[in-house]
């Protein structure tokens, strides 16, 4: 595990490391800083970045769905950072959010490309489970596992 790691809401001044984590991995098809901020003001509590003091490491975002249902809809290691526990930290972050009997949300939900066998290891390790694969989820091509927590 990193030293002075900690799990916290993102911030405005987080915007411009997100979108570089965004870039470096998706290129073109990464969010927008638009969304960033956009999130932070819209789901604060879901809107988290794993950080060491002057860097992000990797952030989660989730959002509102139907009923009681929370979807993550991105998960991001740095590179550099990947296979140290932090996109487990982060999952884990949310799924206590959760448990929280006050808590309106009562289920997770995400899509993940069939063919990413990181992020499904982690999900599965997380204690999710899959749901069915529905082609063309995200568009032409684009098949997604959908999984819930
Ligand atoms: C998928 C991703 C978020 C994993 O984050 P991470 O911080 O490296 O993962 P962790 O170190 O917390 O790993 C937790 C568990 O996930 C699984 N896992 C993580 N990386 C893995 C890999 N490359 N191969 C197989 N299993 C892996 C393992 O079960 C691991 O537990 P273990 O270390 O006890 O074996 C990271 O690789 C990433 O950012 N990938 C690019 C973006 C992406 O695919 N996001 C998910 C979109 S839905």
């Amino acid at each position: 595990m990193q030293p002075d790691l900690t799990i916290r809401p993102a911030r405005a001044a987080d915007v411009p490391l997100l979108e570089a984590l965004e870039r470096e991995t998706y290129a073109l098809e990464g969010y927008p800083s638009a969304l960033f901020y956009q999130a932070i003001a819209q789901w604060p509590e879901f809107t988290i970045v794993a950080t060491q003091p002057h860097r992000v490491l990797g952030y989660l975002l989730a959002a509102p769905g139907t009923d009681n249902e929370l979807w993550i809809m991105s998960l991001l290691i740095d590179q550099q950072a990947r296979g140290q526990g932090i996109g487990a930290l982060l999952v884990k972050h949310l799924i206590n959010h959760i448990s929280q009997p006050a808590n309106q949300f009562k289920h997770l939900k995400l899509s993940v490309s069939p063919t990413n066998q990181a992020a499904i290891a982690l999900y599965q390790k997380m204690g999710f489970s899959n749901e069915c694969q529905i082609d063309n989820f995200l568009g032409p091509g684009e098949h997604r596992l959908l999984m819930r927590y």
